[in-house]
């Protein structure tokens, strides 16, 4: 690897998990402010693997900051990474339903690029020139640097992967290649991505180093964290996720949510306080019921006291329920439409692929692989 990393802007270093998200933070706070100044000079691109259904962890770690950010006037691009799906299993499922279910999300919490104007949703699959950008970005990235990339490890742990592919090891270039196609510079995403977007940052400074010579064609993306960046699963477990069933999904009904609510994982004290190191399972609940009521889980630990973890539990399946009641309205009506999920679609490959034509055409370019010998 020739390519010197140069740190004009502070490097987020893997080895220590609080160190990388304190800087990325920082760097996440900045940007909001800036932002209250002059969103108009912004883009956003963040998106989802199309697997299964979004849950709330989605929601209140990525997706409520995309609603916000389209709600400013900044353009929103938002990838379904459909060929991502191939990273940690051999064949793409029922990925026709998965992409359907996965529009119907995005439209039901108010992401509907017929509503607003300012929003691309789009499947990487369907944008040639997209793609393409991940041979020169290849270029830039060394197999260690791969490998020790942490959400990877966990990932494959999580699915008991005893191989991992060689698409799993480089889908943090593929994921490189969504967010510098259209210069997407916000990125919302959890904490578990932001190994992915210092590779892409890198991606960014040493294509513009080595190949444009220093000429921006590249700016370096920032990931946008929520306040908080990591729900936890109803059993207890690190992180909310569709491979480890213990999710609460947008698309379920009134009932399914309490019945999931009911299964969750507390402890065996009853009184109930807002203790996330010593109680994980009943502060993660707390977290979840003063997301969706906008009062701080302290006050709901009060209320709820010597209640114990029964009430907890029928005091969020409670909100929860108020809290996707639009949601599950919205959905309902779409569902009736057909014909809006290739709309969507059809929309967005138009927009996504005018962008990464141009995006193409400058990075042949710079490369000087423009040829025109008459
Ligand atoms: N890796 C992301 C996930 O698993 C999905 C994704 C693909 C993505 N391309 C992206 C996220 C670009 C942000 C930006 O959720």
């Amino acid at each position: 690897m020739t390519t010197q990393p140069h740190h004009d802007t502070p490097p987020i270093s893997h080895t220590s998990e609080s160190k990388t998200f304190i800087q990325a933070k920082a760097l996440s706070d900045r940007i909001w402010d800036q932002l209250k100044e002059d969103a108009s000079k912004y883009r956003m691109l963040t998106g989802d693997r199309p697997t299964g259904p979004l849950h709330i962890g989605h929601y209140f770690g990525s997706l409520a900051n995309r609603i916000k950010l389209q709600k400013m006037g900044i353009e929103s691009f938002i990838v379904i990474a459909d060929y991502q799906v191939l990273t940690d299993r051999d064949d793409v499922g029922q990925i026709q339903r998965h992409v359907r279910d996965l529009i119907l999300d995005y439209a039901s919490v108010g992401l509907n690029p017929f509503e607003h104007d300012n929003t691309t949703i789009f499947c990487h699959s369907q944008i040639p020139e997209l793609n393409q950008l991940i041979l020169p970005f290849s270029t830039l990235v060394s197999v260690s640097e791969l490998q020790k990339n942490p959400t990877i490890k966990e990932e494959a742990q999580a699915m008991k992967l005893n191989n991992i592919s060689a698409c799993m090891l480089t889908y943090p270039i593929h994921q490189a290649a969504d967010i510098l196609f259209c210069h997407g510079q916000l990125v919302p995403v959890g904490k578990d991505q932001l190994p992915h977007l210092e590779l892409s940052r890198k991606i960014a400074r040493r294509f513009n180093e080595r190949y444009a010579r220093n000429k921006n064609v590249f700016r370096e993306p920032t990931a946008l964290l929520a306040e908080v960046p990591m729900i936890s699963g109803l059993d207890g477990s690190q992180k909310m996720s569709k491979s480890r069933h213990n999710t609460i999904n947008l698309n379920m009904t009134e009932k399914e949510t309490i019945k999931a609510i009911k299964r969750a994982k507390t402890d065996t004290e009853r009184m109930i306080t807002f203790d996330p190191v010593n109680r994980p399972e009943v502060s993660n609940l707390l977290t979840l019921l003063s997301l969706c009521t906008d009062r701080s889980p302290q006050s709901w630990a009060e209320e709820i006291g010597d209640g114990g973890g029964g009430m907890l539990k029928q005091c969020l399946a409670n909100h929860l329920n108020i809290f996707l009641a639009p949601i599950r309205e919205r959905r309902r009506a779409l569902e009736s439409r057909p014909e809006f999920i290739q709309e969507v679609l059809d929309h967005g490959t138009r927009r996504a692929r005018k962008v990464a034509i141009e995006t193409l055409d400058t990075v042949r370019s710079v490369m000087q692989m423009q040829y025109n010998f008459k």
